[in-house]
């Protein structure tokens, strides 16, 4: 069968290069920017799969422009993007990245850690700016991480992977996790499940990994931030809107907490008044994902879901698993 497909961004060449061989036609957005909704719609016009990245919003309005589309394979794990319900109503797969990025995003979590415990970034400002004159007894002190305690909000794989990481520092690992348990983590931590309030309160480093539901906006508001620790320093690589961005600004400001490392923002890509002028922040622009090898991994993947779908095959990583029966 003759297939059209179409691809939102740029993606890494070879899983470009295998869909190009594998179907009729094929559609990459040239321009290295997100497409508007409107040309959005206009662009997936009448092909039979898309393969779309966390700056498309897939709506109703969306679905409906472009009823031929069996298939939106979405280039991230996260899926928060789409109005999943809707697609399932019209029986449209959607389908994720998950697995392939695990690691980088755990990496890259703790790399924010680090960088705003040891205030990495100031630091490396103060060297540029010429301002360094000599060692010194009292510059930048930052905060201890060996042996003081993490807190993992939401323990699926990338907040297991965090967890499993804080071993190399003999750090007590607690957890927080509305979905499941991470028997990975008990075993190879002795990590502590325990309830939210009683994270935020023990935890001297607490790291978002929730998926950003209903139930997760702001999950970690202003009663939840007044309940760290005064030395306590927020890292989020999951998304934006699970952290009220407006409260962590006052509270990093007042240092009611010391420190937070971000890689995601709740207006993204914007951040909100005042957060970019605080020292005590290091903001990244989100490449939780970004390594070469991650990256490929995930642009094979959403190309392999794309193929299946069209195919008439079950893909691997299907999100509404609903349309089969229904
Ligand atoms: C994801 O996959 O959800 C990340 O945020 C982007 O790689």
């Amino acid at each position: 069968m003759a297939f059209q497909v179409c691809v939102t961004r740029e993606l890494p060449r070879p899983a470009l290069d295998f869909l190009r061989s594998q179907v009729q036609s094929f559609r990459v957005n040239p321009e290295d920017r997100a497409l508007t909704p409107s040309e959005l719609a206009a662009r997936i016009q009448g092909c039979d799969g898309v393969v779309c990245t966390l700056n498309d919003r897939i709506d109703a309005s969306v679905l409906d422009a472009a009823p031929t589309v069996k298939v939106f394979a979405n280039y991230a794990v996260g899926y928060n993007n789409i109005d999943v319900p809707e697609a399932t109503r019209r029986k449209v797969a959607i389908t994720n990245t998950p697995g392939v990025l695990t690691d980088a995003t755990a990496d890259l979590a703790w790399a924010l850690l680090f960088a705003a415990a040891r205030r990495v970034v100031e630091a490396d400002a103060f060297m540029r700016r010429g301002r360094f004159k000599g060692w010194s007894p009292m510059l930048f002190l930052g905060s201890d991480i060996t042996g003081r305690t993490l807190g993992i909000v939401g323990a699926g794989r990338i907040g297991t992977a965090v967890g499993l990481r804080a071993k190399a520092f003999r750090m007590r690992v607690l957890y927080a996790s509305a979905a499941r348990r991470s028997e990975a983590l008990e075993r190879e931590t002795a990590a502590q499940r325990v309830a939210l309030d009683e994270l935020l309160r023990e935890s001297d480093f607490i790291s978002v990994h929730a998926p950003l539901t209903d139930r997760t906006f702001h999950l970690i508001g202003r009663p939840q931030i007044e309940q760290m620790k005064p030395g306590a320093i927020l890292i989020n690589t999951a998304r934006g809107p699970i952290v009220d961005e407006d409260a962590l600004v006052e509270a990093l400001r007042s240092r009611r907490i010391a420190a937070a490392g971000l890689d995601v923002f709740e207006d993204e890509p914007a951040m909100k008044p005042g957060l970019a002028d605080l020292p005590n922040v290091v903001v990244l622009p989100h490449i939780g994902s970004a390594t070469i090898g991650t990256r490929t991994r995930m642009a094979m993947m959403a190309a392999e879901n794309l193929l299946a779908v069209l195919r008439g095959h079950r893909p691997p990583n299907l999100v509404n698993p609903e349309i089969l029966t229904a």
